[in-house]
């Protein structure tokens, strides 16, 4: 079985970061979110992956290169526009053959992998199956309604029909972004015409095929799994990842600091006067002065944090923050700045790029 994996896109929600990487690049736990995919579909048995590529396909290939680190063939794919997920299908048709194949999408953040769907794929072979997962707010998502009976088995529950991001939703079960398919699929993603917001849904694809009375399955799963297109969403699965953190200390921290709970220092990092609360992750090449860092908390490499304290953030390679008394709840840009100014200015001088976003405390 082949995989398709999807990583181009706009990433409008994770502007401004998307301005400049593709968001498929962001790290969680410092490792790009596309680096737990492609481990993911290594360990399913996958090898040949397509990997779907738009305007950051530079990036990911020095990111991910030909895939051998992970015990994968990557041939990447270019699609000039993100036309929509069917149209990212439609593009890969000499690539994927006649072949059946896995179509995940690149910012999914499934912990529990992608091993026992596939082997249920390929166990009991059907036209599509879609993994689900029950969520709170189902408008942002795809939604599937099913027939009551046939979770938990490897046939899976029938699906009776799906919808793309509903404004009125008939269920609360979201399709996580990893699909198994026949090459029954081309001639779906063929046949539909763009949504209304102009993209070729796979959802549609999928919707065409129950209506040409093509077997289309579903199993719902109650694990972890994240879409990680937003800021929210990109702490919480740094938080799930941390959550499992292996600590160790390979750089280097002075006596006047203290190192509390799993906290993995890299090597060529440097902890002085600080006090570090695991579970937290800091790169090689980061200094950290005089300041508090944790819990919940991912350095980046090549960082500079002086006399601040820092929680549940992610900070981006290069990113230098001094005199920020707490800063939690945060994602901070490649080589970004937060520098505090004195005491006597009750202005806030503020250089952000595009679509940024600032919280200001009075
Ligand atoms: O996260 C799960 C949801 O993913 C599903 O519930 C929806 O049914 C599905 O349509 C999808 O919705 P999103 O709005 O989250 O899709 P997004 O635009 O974020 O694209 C998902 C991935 O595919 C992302 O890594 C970017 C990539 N992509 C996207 C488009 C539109 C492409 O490679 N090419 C494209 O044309």
């Amino acid at each position: 079985m082949k995989a398709l994996l999807l990583a181009g896109g706009t990433g409008s929600r994770l502007r401004p970061f998307t301005h400049t990487g593709a968001k498929q690049l962001l790290p969680i736990a410092n490792r790009p979110v596309l680096f737990y995919a492609l481990e993911a579909l290594a360990a399913a048995g996958v090898t040949e992956t397509g990997v779907v590529v738009g305007d950051h396909e530079r990036e990911i290939r020095r990111a991910a290169g030909d895939g051998s680190a992970f015990g994968l063939r990557l041939t990447y794919l270019h699609q000039d526009r993100p036309l929509g997920l069917a149209h990212a299908v439609r593009i890969a048709r000499d690539f994927l053959g006649d072949d059946d194949f896995l179509l995940y999408l690149g910012d999914t953040y499934l912990p529990e992998g992608v091993t026992g769907f596939l082997d249920r794929a390929r166990a009991q072979p059907v036209d599509a199956r879609l993994l689900l997962t029950r969520v709170a707010d189902p408008t942002a998502f795809g939604v599937a309604e099913v027939a009551a009976g046939g979770d938990g088995t490897a046939a899976g529950s029938t699906v009776l029909r799906l919808e793309e991001k509903p404004e009125h939703p008939r269920s609360d079960l979201a399709l996580v972004g990893v699909y198994a398919f026949t090459p029954a699929v081309h001639e779906a993603v063929r046949a539909i015409a763009p949504s209304a917001r102009g993209e070729l849904e796979i959802t549609h694809a999928v919707q065409w095929m129950i209506d040409h009375g093509l077997t289309v399955r579903a199993e719902t799963t109650a694990a972890t799994w994240r879409d990680t297109g937003s800021v929210e969403d990109m702490l919480e699965a740094n938080r799930h990842v941390l959550d499992t953190l292996v600590g160790g200390i390979e750089g280097k921290v002075d006596a006047g600091s203290t190192v509390r709970g799993r906290v993995l220092l890299a090597e060529g990092a440097v902890v002085r006067g600080s006090h570090i609360t695991g579970p937290a992750i800091i790169g090689a090449g980061t200094v950290v002065t005089g300041s508090s860092i944790g819990p919940y908390t991912a350095v980046a490499e090549d960082c500079r944090i002086e006399d601040s304290a820092i929680a549940h953030s992610v900070l981006l390679r290069g990113a230098r923050i001094e005199g920020a008394p707490l800063i939690q709840d945060s994602l901070i840009g490649r080589g970004a700045s937060v520098l505090a100014t004195p005491r006597l200015s009750r202005s806030h001088r503020l250089v952000i790029g595009d679509h940024s976003e600032v919280h200001l405390t009075s």
